[in-house]
């Protein structure tokens, strides 16, 4: 099946940068979210970030038009999915809240359309579970910036069928990704390495190991990394990592996926990162 209509359910960093991707690679995109407010802002980020590529011209100006012409804001999850082929869902990171997505979009979308989850951590066999249709439901875990990062981490389900795995592997391919393929397990393969590098760069600042700045330093200089964990971790967010880790460390159940005290901390005092303006630096 070669996908040409999809709905992006959650309109934050991860179901933009999906949604843009999709539009510019000739896809029908609703993009879905709870709040007019927040499709709005939505769009004018899109807009953005079309901009950029533009500007460095990777694209013309008339690609980034036709790309903002196919994506249509949507509140009504129900009526934006009713004649969808696939849907990618990238709502916060809560499974209870993902999970009841599921249900919504299993009774609102086609019986043939594909379930995507762009969760980083969250079972896609449990997700499936939740559906009438698990052979239907599968992972596409994305990368921010999306429009920038080249993985896409295909997660297969126990029930996923060859079928829905074939058709995304090649949507990905045509999207101008590289799908890599994973089995469904805790973290899969992307943040069951990435965070606890990003835990362990934590406990470095905790224990006066050194500071932020040349923790990152070290990894940048040394390691070649584009950026070093610390900054990464306020780019993804402080209580997405915490997210994960807390899945790493129930999931797996050995303390070297234990999340840091100096992260819960930062979380519960809400300075998540780029979103709030502050984590481990601050953002005008
Ligand atoms: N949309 C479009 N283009 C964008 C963009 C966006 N949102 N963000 C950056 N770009 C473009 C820039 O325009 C620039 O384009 P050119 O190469 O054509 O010049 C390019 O990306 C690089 O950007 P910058 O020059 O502004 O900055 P940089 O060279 O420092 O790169 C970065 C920025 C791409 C973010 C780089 O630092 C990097 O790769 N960092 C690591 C990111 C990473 O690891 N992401 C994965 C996070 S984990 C995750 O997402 C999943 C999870 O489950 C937690």
């Amino acid at each position: 099946m070669e996908i040409s209509t999809l709905a992006v359910v959650g309109a934050g960093t991860m179901g933009q940068g999906i949604a843009h991707v999709a539009a510019l690679h000739g896809r029908s995109v609703r993009l879905v979210d709870v709040s007019e407010a927040v499709l709005q802002r939505a769009l004018q980020t899109i807009a953005h970030n079309l901009e950029r590529q533009v500007r460095k011209e990777r694209i013309t100006a008339t690609q980034k038009e036709e790309a903002l012409g196919r994506i249509t804001p949507a509140t009504d999850l129900e009526a934006a999915v009713a004649d969808v082929q696939l849907v990618i869902e990238a709502v916060p990171e809560n499974p209870e809240l993902k999970a009841q997505v599921f249900e919504r979009l299993d009774r609102a979308a086609p019986p043939e359309a594909i379930l995507a989850s762009n969760t980083s951590s969250i079972s896609i066999t449990w997700l499936g579970a939740r559906t009438q249709r698990p052979a239907r439901v599968i992972g596409m875990h994305f990368f921010n910036p999306v429009p920038v990062m080249q993985l896409v981490e295909i997660v297969r389900g126990l029930e996923t069928s060859d079928a829905t795995y074939e058709t995304i592997y090649r949507l990905a391919e045509a999207l101008g990704k590289t799908p890599v393929t994973v089995n469904d397990a805790p973290g899969f393969v992307s943040n069951r390495v990435l965070m606890p590098m990003i835990n362990e760069a934590i406990y470095c600042v905790m224990e006066g190991v050194a500071s932020p700045e040349d923790v990152d330093q070290v990894m940048k200089l040394g390691m070649n990394h584009p950026m070093g964990p610390l900054a990464l971790a306020d780019l993804i967010g402080l209580d997405v990592c915490l997210g994960i880790m807390e899945v790493l460390h129930r999931e797996l159940g050995e303390d070297k996926y234990r999340p840091c005290p100096l992260l819960r901390k930062m979380v519960a005092a809400g300075r998540l990162g780029r979103k709030t303006g502050r984590g481990f630096y601050e953002y005008a």
